[in-house]
């Protein structure tokens, strides 16, 4: 698959939409993660240099229509910051607004769409919104990873509307992967991690013959305890997945899932919990498993930092609390310490590793959750596949 980029659009003087995935963290509705306005700024700068008049359109979060605890406003602020251009908040998504708020827009002003989940079209992929977008701009330019899973108006409609390109977050996400999928270096190790084995079941099968072992914890991990057989006590379990779990784990590369040998467990559910280490054979009934132990977080390591290609995705405990961080802490100081091709992906595991500082260490951190896991599955992403009508 090859597709277009920034190289072959002419943008001077165009107006130029970015779909970014400017989805994150607010905090009292201030961002508490610029990660990924970061990461988006590559391709809005480069199309500003080139004389572009830039319009960025993007989701945050799930609002149900129009929700004002939901604007982009503090994102577009932030962004402003970051980029060290000025920015301009338009009123709405699409229409008369928003398409007088780019007109009147100065030179080199970066015009921020409202968050297009407002519009309740926008997850039906509803034409009248790709329409109303593509009214907005000449060209688009598709940058959000981490929405690529999802066939919406504005990143599958409207590049079925305008002339379109990957922008170059896209494109060294794509390499990123791509790598993991074609032929990695061996040994290749994953790392999964987060609340539900419900997420993760299909990317655990379609990659279990790929990789040589695969490293499990988090909430996900007493799933896969309890379809061993073992006694998980009252940790979190997804009841109707352990007969799918058990045939994974009796199925042909099962062997090569490698669980915790130690959990940390609490007497509730709760930052200030007691805890203790205990086996993870048998964690008694009454506690709840919220981390992994240090014999696993040994174990783990060792393995991560022998291995020559690592993905990880998902913390390995309750990562918010302090008290239950160690083992993402271990995992993500593991896979900074590797010499291998890492790529983290995942809100928390990013987090861990900017908390950490090791962010700049590992050799691709991506912007994407879902995205990036559906990308290992194997699945073709729409809003990737729809640029390539435009090759
Ligand atoms: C994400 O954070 O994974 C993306 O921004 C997609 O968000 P969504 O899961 O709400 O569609």
């Amino acid at each position: 698959m090859s597709l277009p980029t920034l190289d072959d659009l002419e943008v001077e003087g165009r107006r130029v939409l970015v779909r970014a995935d400017l989805n994150v963290p607010l905090d009292e509705g201030a961002v508490s993660d610029d990660f990924r306005i970061v990461a988006s700024l590559r391709t809005i700068r480069e199309l500003r240099d080139r004389g572009a008049n830039v319009i960025v359109a993007s989701h945050l979060g799930r609002p149900k229509g129009v929700d004002p605890a939901f604007s982009m406003l503090p994102v577009t602020e932030r962004l402003g910051e970051l980029g060290g251009f000025p920015t301009i908040q338009s009123p709405t998504v699409i229409g008369p607004e928003a398409a007088a708020t780019i007109e009147g827009a100065p030179e080199g002003a970066v015009v921020v769409l409202e968050n297009t989940r407002f519009e309740p079209g926008e997850s039906k992929n509803d034409p009248a919104v790709a329409d109303g977008l593509a009214a907005l701009a000449d060209l688009f330019v598709n940058d959000a990873f981490g929405t690529a899973h999802r066939a919406h108006a504005s990143n599958v409609g409207v590049a079925e509307r305008l002339p379109s390109a990957a922008g170059r977050l896209l494109e060294a996400e794509i390499e990123a992967f791509r790598r993991l999928l074609g032929t990695p270096e061996r040994p290749y190790i994953v790392v999964l991690g987060g609340a539900k084995v419900s997420d993760k079941l299909e990317v655990i099968k379609h990659l279990l013959p790929k990789v040589d072992l695969m490293l499990i914890g988090g909430g996900m991990c007493f799933t896969l305890l309890e379809a061993g057989g073992y006694q998980i006590g009252d940790s979190l379990v997804e009841t109707s997945m352990i007969d799918e779990v058990r045939a994974v784990l009796d199925g042909p590369g099962g062997s090569k899932i490698v669980l915790p040998d130690d959990i940390v467990a609490a007497d509730r559910f709760a930052e200030d919990a007691e805890h203790v280490v205990v086996a993870a054979t048998g964690i008694p009934d009454g506690s709840i498993g919220l981390d992994i132990g240090p014999v696993t977080i040994r174990r783990f390591s060792a393995v991560i930092e022998e291995a020559a290609s690592v993905f990880w995705n998902g913390p390995m405990g309750v990562f918010e609390w302090e008290a239950f961080r160690a083992g993402t802490a271990g995992v993500a100081e593991a896979v900074a310490a590797s010499g291998g091709y890492t790529v983290v992906g995942g809100g928390d595991s990013v987090a861990a590793l900017r908390l950490l500082g090791r962010d700049g260490d590992v050799s691709f951190v991506s912007s994407g959750g879902g995205a990036g896991l559906q990308m290992l599955e194997g699945k073709t992403l729409p809003g990737i596949a729809v640029l390539e009508r435009w090759s």
